[in-house]
């Protein structure tokens, strides 16, 4: 695995984390059809990143994935995976942010997360105490870093300013080869202040399909000059050939995806390739 800073914390993190929301419409759908829950392929998906150096995991309480990750987790140890979860939008008040944070670690079975981001701004509660609390949580050491998440720019400006003794250390945004919409003012700040991106979707929510023909014979091309990578291979490659400060989390459900993700690291596409992936789709900006 290859690792590199995260942001201005000093931790080196894997190139790619492992995303865990599994959409809750097939988990309603497995319960009305008595389906086999899937916990156990999810489960060893994230074990099977781990065993080959994956030690950075993205979840929140919302997903309802945090005690399948402390699952995962048990008996390694702990210093050594970064663990990133989410305080939900309606939870935003002062009181509310420590109660979450306090059912985060019940869930997760650990005395600290890595990462607390701020899943959704929420309008009607000022960031200020939002960020009290977060800055709260750091000095008690139940949180080592701040993030956010879905916030736009001015949302961000705002929230690092209302930060008094900590700095933000990453924003999450969607961000992928067939959704540029975070280049324009977003990716530029977080390069500037030297913030960590975490890029969600970022195989296109499942969607970034070979139905495109010029996007099929590029990634074709592409593939042979990197000994036969997959489009999902070279899709995450595409962050890390890209910028130093993005890291995407893609969610796999299996082991074959998971590893296969795994060989999205160690090699690096071209600025032509890059530029050619770019131009064979119609990227939302
Ligand atoms: N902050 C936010 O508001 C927010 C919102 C959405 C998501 N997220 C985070 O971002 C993560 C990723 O988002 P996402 O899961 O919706 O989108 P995604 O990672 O872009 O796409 C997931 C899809 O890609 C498939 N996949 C993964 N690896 C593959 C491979 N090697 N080959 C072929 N298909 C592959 C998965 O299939 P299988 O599942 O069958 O492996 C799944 O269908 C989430 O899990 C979550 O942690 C954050």
């Amino acid at each position: 695995m290859e690792y590199r800073e995260f942001g201005k914390t000093g931790f080196k993190l894997p190139l790619f984390g492992m995303g865990t929301y599994y959409d809750p419409g097939w988990i309603a759908a497995a319960k009305l059809l008595k389906m086999k829950p899937r916990s156990e392929l999810h489960l060893n998906a994230i074990i099977t990143g781990l065993d080959q150096g994956v030690n950075f995991i993205d979840t929140a309480e919302i997903y309802g994935t945090e005690t399948l990750v402390a699952k995962a987790i048990s008996g390694r140890k702990r210093d050594e995976i970064f663990i990133a979860t989410k305080v939900w939008r309606s939870n935003l008040d002062y009181d509310s942010v420590i109660k979450s944070c306090n059912g985060s670690l019940k869930n997760l079975q650990t005395s600290y997360i890595d990462l607390y981001q701020i899943h959704f701004p929420n309008k009607r509660i000022k960031i200020s105490e939002t960020m009290r609390a977060m800055e709260y949580l750091v000095k008690e050491g139940k949180i080592r870093y701040i993030g956010i998440s879905n916030f736009s720019l001015r949302q961000m400006l705002d929230a690092e300013e209302a930060l008094k003794t900590n700095d933000l250390a990453s924003t999450q945004m969607p961000y992928s080869l067939v959704d540029g919409k975070i280049e324009k003012d977003i990716l530029p700040h977080c390069r500037e202040r030297k913030m960590a991106v975490l890029a969600y979707y970022p195989l296109g929510h499942g969607k970034l399909g070979s139905d495109n023909a010029s996007l099929s014979a590029a990634v074709a091309d592409i593939s042979r000059n990197h000994g036969g990578k997959s489009l999902s291979q070279i899709a995450l490659n595409w962050f890390y050939s890209k910028h130093e400060n993005v890291f995407p989390i893609p969610r796999a459900s299996n082991t074959v995806h998971v590893t296969e993700n795994v060989g999205s690291v160690g090699w690096r596409l071209s600025m032509d390739e890059i530029s050619r992936l770019e131009s064979t789709i119609s990227r939302a900006k």
